[in-house]
C-alpha cells in the first residue's frame, strides 16, 4: 500500500504585525469586540514585496529544509491561493521559478480557505496511484489586498501568510483519507467580485463581501458533519485523534467543532489569536507551528478541516 507522508512543513508570516488597538484607530471597533466575537488579537499584513509567490517561497524553503530535501527532488508543485501574484502565469509557476527548478508540473487550486485541504487531497491521489513521488503543496493568501479597510465587519478578520508541506510516497501510514465538498448555491454568502475591471459592476468594490452570520452557521454545521463522516469512513472514533488542526477563522467555530467531537481544547491547535484568518494558509501555518514547537509528534493522528467561499470545505485524516 502506498501512502502520502508529510516529510516536512514550513511557514512564513509577514513582518508587519497589526494589533486590534491599531485597527481601532481607523475603524469603529475595539479589542474587546474582536476578541469576544472571534478570538483574534493580532494579524500579520504583507508589504508590497510579500506577495503570494514570495511568502510561498519562504515557507517552501523551510519545508524543504525540514524534509531534508532540495528543490530538485520535487516532482510537482501545487499552490492553493485565491490571491495570485498575477492573472497569468499562476503562482505555482512563479514559485517554481523562485525555487530554481524547471519542467515539473506546477498548478494552482482556487478553493479559498479550504485550499490547503483540497491541495492535500489532490496531491494524495497522485502519490497513491504511483504517478508522482514527491509533491510540494503550499497554502498562501494575501487577503489584505482584497480587504475593504473601511469595513469593520470584515477588516478585523483577516491576515496574510503562507504554509507549506512536502508529501512523499511511503509504505508507512500517512494520509489515511480526505473528504472534499462544495455547495455553489452559497456563492453569494462570501465572495470577491471579479478582479477584471470590465467584468465587474461599476458599484461593486473589488473586496471580500461576507454575510458573517450565514457563513458562521453554515461553517459549524458543515464542519461538524464532515469530521464525523471522515472518522466513520475510517472506522475510528474521536479518541483516535491526537490533534485537531482546524481552519483558523473564528475561535467560536473552532470551539463548537471541538465540543461536537468531545475533544478537549488542549488537543486543538489554534493560531487564530495571533494570525487571524489567513485563508488557504491557516491550516498549514497552525500545523507547522505545532510540529516545530514539539506538540505534534511522529506517529500521531491529525484531523485537518477547513471551509471557505464557494462554499468549499474538506477534511483530512493523517498519521504524521
Ligand atoms: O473562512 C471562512 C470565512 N469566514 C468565517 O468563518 C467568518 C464567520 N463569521 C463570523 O466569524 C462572525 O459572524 C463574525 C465575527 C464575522 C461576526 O460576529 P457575529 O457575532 O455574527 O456579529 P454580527 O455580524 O451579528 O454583528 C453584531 C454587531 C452588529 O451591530 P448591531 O447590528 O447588533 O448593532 C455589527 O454592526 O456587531 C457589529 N459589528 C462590530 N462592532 C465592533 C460588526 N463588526 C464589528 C466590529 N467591531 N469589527
Amino acid at each position: 500500500m502506498v501512502y502520502s507522508r508529510i516529510l516536512g512543513t514550513g511557514s512564513y508570516l509577514p513582518k508587519r504585525v497589526v494589533t486590534n488597538d491599531e485597527l481601532a484607530q481607523t475603524v469603529d471597533t475595539n479589542d474587546e469586540w474582536i476578541v469576544t466575537r472571534t478570538g483574534i488579537r493580532s494579524r500579520h499584513i504583507s508589504d508590497a514585496e510579500e506577495t503570494s509567490s514570495y511568502m510561498g517561497y519562504h515557507a517552501s524553503l523551510r519545508a524543504l529544509e525540514a524534509a531534508q530535501l532540495k528543490a530538485e527532488d520535487l516532482d510537482m508543485i501545487i499552490v492553493a491561493t485565491t490571491t495570485p501574484d498575477k492573472g497569468l502565469p499562476n503562482t505555482a509557476c512563479l514559485l517554481q521559478d523562485r525555487l530554481g527548478v524547471t519542467y515539473i508540473p506546477a498548478f494552482d487550486i482556487t478553493a479559498a480557505c479550504a485550499g490547503f485541504v483540497y491541495a492535500l487531497s489532490v496531491a494524495d491521489q497522485y502519490i497513491r496511484t504511483g504517478m508522482i513521488k514527491t509533491i510540494l503543496i503550499v497554502g498562501v493568501d494575501v487577503l489584505s489586498a482584497v480587504t475593504n479597510w473601511a469595513d469593520r465587519s470584515t477588516c478585523v478578520l483577516f491576515g496574510d501568510g503562507a504554509g507549506a508541506a512536502i508529501l512523499q510516497a511511503s509504505d508507512k501510514p500517512g494520509i489515511l483519507s480526505t473528504v472534499l465538498r462544495a455547495d455553489g448555491r452559497q456563492k453569494d454568502s462570501l465572495y470577491i467580485p471579479s478582479l477584471l475591471p470590465g467584468q465587474r459592476k461599476a458599484e461593486e468594490l473589488p473586496y471580500i463581501h461576507m454575510n458573517g452570520r450565514e457563513v458562521f452557521k453554515f461553517a459549524v454545521r458543515a464542519l461538524e458533519k464532515i469530521v464525523e463522516e471522515i472518522l466513520a469512513d475510517n472506522g475510528l472514533s474521536q479518541d483516535a485523534i491526537d490533534w485537531l488542526i482546524p481552519h483558523q477563522a473564528n475561535l467560536r467555530i473552532i470551539t463548537a467543532i471541538a465540543e461536537k467531537l468531545n475533544l478537549s481544547m488542549d488537543k486543538v491547535v489554534t493560531s487564530v489569536e495571533k494570525y487571524a484568518n489567513t485563508s488557504a494558509a491557516s491550516v498549514p501555518i497552525a500545523m507547522d507551528e505545532a510540529i516545530r514547537d514539539g506538540r505534534i509528534k511522529r506517529g500521531q493522528t491529525l484531523l485537518l478541516e477547513a471551509i471557505g467561499g464557494g462554499f468549499m470545505w474538506g477534511a483530512a485524516l493523517l498519521v504524521y
